[in-house]
């Protein structure tokens, strides 16, 4: 494959767009297998920086399988990882040490002397003589073959955050808010999370002979275009990668889209002007020039890069007033379509009404983070509406609220008029609290605190759903076995998994499915629940409803739809919103990002408006899922 093409021009480091994060950690993983294979020839070792985080599983995952299927030996090889956590010993469960025996060095033949991984547990005083060593070390064994890498939303690399210089070398680190932010699901609330790390410098980095760096999920897309196509700069530390020889960044479709040959595709050469790239232009266009569709002139166009597309399907105004229709058609306060009217234009069909809707949602809150109002007005309209919680979302609940609840139940039973009665809650109160003290802060819960936990949020979910006039029996728990057996970056989903969306499916034949993921990292509950649903869908081919049946996808956590990505958007009053609002509050553990979730619909209602569109309050937008 050539990398640079004109397309191209913008990338000052070669950037490939896989189809998805298997094609590229196959990729790499074969890469890797000729590195070893030829220093191997050469009988000398091969020498791997590695990273933690969920974006190499799939890449450990394919060196596993070339292991124990292709028989690729690892003995000649040496790995240096980038980073630990301060504070962290390599037993504790969110330790990088940890992290890697469990996704990749207990699964192959790599001596353990060959490991090499800073530690977490000097002490303060030690900490500049143990970073000398590590670099020392590095060089002791003729420098690092290949450096893998992630990127962290404030563009780390490493833990390299912003500010650190092009030659900084391994030291100690104060971590980034957004880092901690990021981290805070795993460690079960951000106060949890540790605030320093020991990490590789961008300069010991770079000194490796090969760089890549591994990017997925929509979530990356703004700091990869940032690091591949901005300047180089000590706030964007994978920016420095331009600086390399031989550097590349490896990602997936989600993380290419702020790059510019993707996302103003007509900057950089010919287009081919489908409807929605049409779109696209006049959208990006319309808030670039400040200006209401349907007063872009010529001058707007030529000045915008857009003559072509002009010349092609202009005149200015009839090309204004497609798009504008195109736009004003996406509207609807009918999100399950408008019974006896002409749905020409509508973007949900009318018939059958009312429609079975099955709104999907990866952890309990996702749902009413994404459609909060538009499950409202589908309740209202009489449509038969069931909500599903896909998985439990145990793992988002801290130790303290499962000690909340089994010491309330303790002291109920302790109350009652019959205490007889209530011996088996005394039971699981007991057992709960003294696992909880087993186990400590991070240990893994076990099963009975998972349910307890999980039983916590099913209060939540049915509360929330409730503030929207949803039934308590019209929730439903689906507790996938992936996310009950697994842990967060490193969930492993199976044939079980979609089996029992399946049965889901065929007890439902739902006439309308809302879900969410498409754009996620593909190893985050949401990206794993998406390809689970896709495949459950494959898997009823044949059957009536799944043929006939609309998906309309939400976004939760991830980024928000932009104007022309929109295929249906459902207005909401201010009433609306102000109880979407109060749902949203009966969550006691919303991260920064669902809390935004109001603000986010007030920006679409607003971002309608300056297009000279109608001027709501809110609104929620789907877009029409096209891969079933
Ligand atoms: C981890 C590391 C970090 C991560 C980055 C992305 O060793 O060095 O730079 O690569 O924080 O994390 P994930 O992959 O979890 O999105």
């Amino acid at each position: 494959m050539s990398l640079r093409s004109p397309a191209e021009a913008f990338e000052k480091v070669p950037t490939i767009i896989f189809a998805d994060s298997a094609a590229a950690a196959k990729a790499l993983a074969q890469e890797v297998k000729e590195i070893i294979t030829t220093k191997n020839k050469a009988g000398q070792p091969a020498v791997l920086g590695m990273a933690t985080g969920s974006t190499p599983v799939p890449f450990y995952r394919e060196l596993i399988r070339l292991h124990k299927e292709e028989g690729l030996s690892f003995k000649n090889l040496i790995t240096f990882n980038l980073d630990e956590y301060f504070g962290l010993a390599p037993d504790h469960p969110e330790s990088y040490a940890r992290f890697m025996a469990e996704q990749i060095f207990d699964h192959i033949d790599i001596p353990k002397a060959n490991i090499n991984i800073p530690s977490g547990t000097i002490s303060s005083d030690q900490v500049f003589n143990h970073c000398r060593d590590y670099e020392q070390k590095i060089d002791s064994v003729g420098g690092i073959d290949l450096q893998i890498l992630g990127i962290g939303r404030t563009g780390h690399i490493g833990f390299n955050e912003p500010g650190s210089s092009r030659d900084s070398l391994t030291r100690r680190i104060t971590l980034d808010r957004v880092t901690r932010q990021d981290a805070a699901s795993d460690f079960r609330g951000e106060q949890n999370v540790p605030h320093f790390a020991i990490t590789m410098g961008v300069g010991t980095i770079l000194r490796a002979k090969k760089l890549v760096l591994m990017a997925w999920g929509e979530n990356k897309g703004g700091v990869v275009a940032k690091a591949v196509e901005g300047p180089m700069t000590e706030a964007v530390s994978a920016s420095f990668l331009q600086d390399h020889p031989d550097a590349r960044f490896f990602i997936d479709q989600g993380a290419s889209r702020e790059l510019t040959r993707i996302k103003l595709p007509w900057l950089v050469g010919p287009v081919s002007w489908t409807p929605r790239e049409t779109r696209r232009a006049m959208v990006w266009q319309a808030f670039k020039t400040k200006r209401p569709v349907l007063k872009l002139i010529d001058e707007h166009y030529n000045e915008h890069g857009l003559s072509d597309l002009l010349s092609e399907q202009g005149p200015a105004y009839q090309l204004n007033i497609r798009i504008f229709n195109q736009l004003q058609h996406t509207i609807t306060g009918w999100p399950g379509g408008k019974p006896d009217e002409d749905d020409t234009y509508r973007p949900e069909r009318a018939r059958p009404f009312p429609k079975r809707c099955l709104v999907l949602s990866p952890e309990p809150q996702d749902a009413i983070v994404g459609m909060g109002g538009t499950i409202d007005r589908l309740i209202e309209q009489g449509h038969d509406v069931h909500l599903i919680s896909l998985t439990s979302g145990s793992l988002r609940v801290p130790d303290s609220e499962a000690d909340k609840f089994a010491g309330t139940l303790l002291e109920l039973s302790s109350n009652a008029a019959k205490p007889d009665e209530w011996k088996a809650q005394v039971v699981y109160g007991k057992e709960a609290l003294s696992q909880l003290d087993a186990k400590g802060e991070f240990g893994e819960d076990t099963p009975v605190l998972r349910q307890l936990k999980g039983l916590i949020l099913r209060g939540e979910l049915r509360d929330a759903a409730q503030a929207l006039g949803l039934d308590h029996n019209h929730v439903t728990f689906l507790d996938l076995p992936f996310y009950e057996q697994g842990r967060y970056r490193r969930f492993k989903s199976t044939q079980a998994d979609v089996e029992a969306l399946k049965k889901l499916l065929l007890e439902h034949k739902p006439h309308q499915i809302f879900l969410t993921g498409d754009a996620a990292d593909p190893s985050s509950v949401s990206g794993i629940t998406f390809r689970l649903l896709i495949s459950a869908l494959q898997a009823c081919t044949g059957e009536e409803f799944a043929n006939s049946c609309s998906l309309w996808l939400y976004r939760g956590k991830e980024r928000a739809l932009e104007a022309h990505e929109i295929d249906m958007a459902v207005p909401m009053s201010p009433l609306q919103i102000e109880r979407k609002e109060n749902a949203l509050n009966r969550y006691s553990a919303l991260s920064s990002l669902e809390k935004e979730a109001p603000e986010t619909n007030r920006e679409n209602a607003r971002n309608y408006d300056s297009l000279g569109l109608a001027e709501y309050e809110a609104i929620e937008v789907f877009q029409r899922c096209r891969r079933n």
